[in-house]
């Protein structure tokens, strides 16, 4: 799951958040979801710190699971839709194929 996160992360803020930084209408709304990004990773993170028979890692665990949430359904529900109104077609093709290279080589890093 680190390794999927991490590499989501990665490959959607170069191919898809910064392209999208560009555009006003789709601004605050990248800084937005890069910025959970980074909290999910701390979040990653503090959840590797944590004893694995500790309470506390259950407790941490679920935060991170509805953070994941909230971003997944923001990025769905939101930010496809706001940049589906500022990229052009070849661009989004463009990107899509971009993102697909950039998971497939996140992947194979040793995160
Ligand atoms: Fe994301
Ligand atoms: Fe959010």
């Amino acid at each position: 799951m680190k390794t999927e996160l991490k590499a989501h992360a990665v490959a959607e803020e170069r191919h898809f958040y910064i392209p999208l930084m560009e555009h006003d209408l789709t601004q605050e709304k990248s800084r937005h979801s890069v910025a959970e990004h980074h909290e999910i990773d701390e979040m990653i993170e503090k959840l590797e710190e944590t004893d694995y028979s500790s309470s506390a890692w259950l407790v941490e665990a679920k935060k991170l699971q509805h953070r994941i949430h909230h971003h997944l359904d923001e990025e769905e529900q939101e930010v496809f839709q706001m940049g589906g109104r500022v990229l052009s077609d070849k661009e989004k093709t463009d990107l899509a194929s971009e993102y697909d290279k950039e998971m497939t080589n996140q992947k194979k890093k040793d995160w």
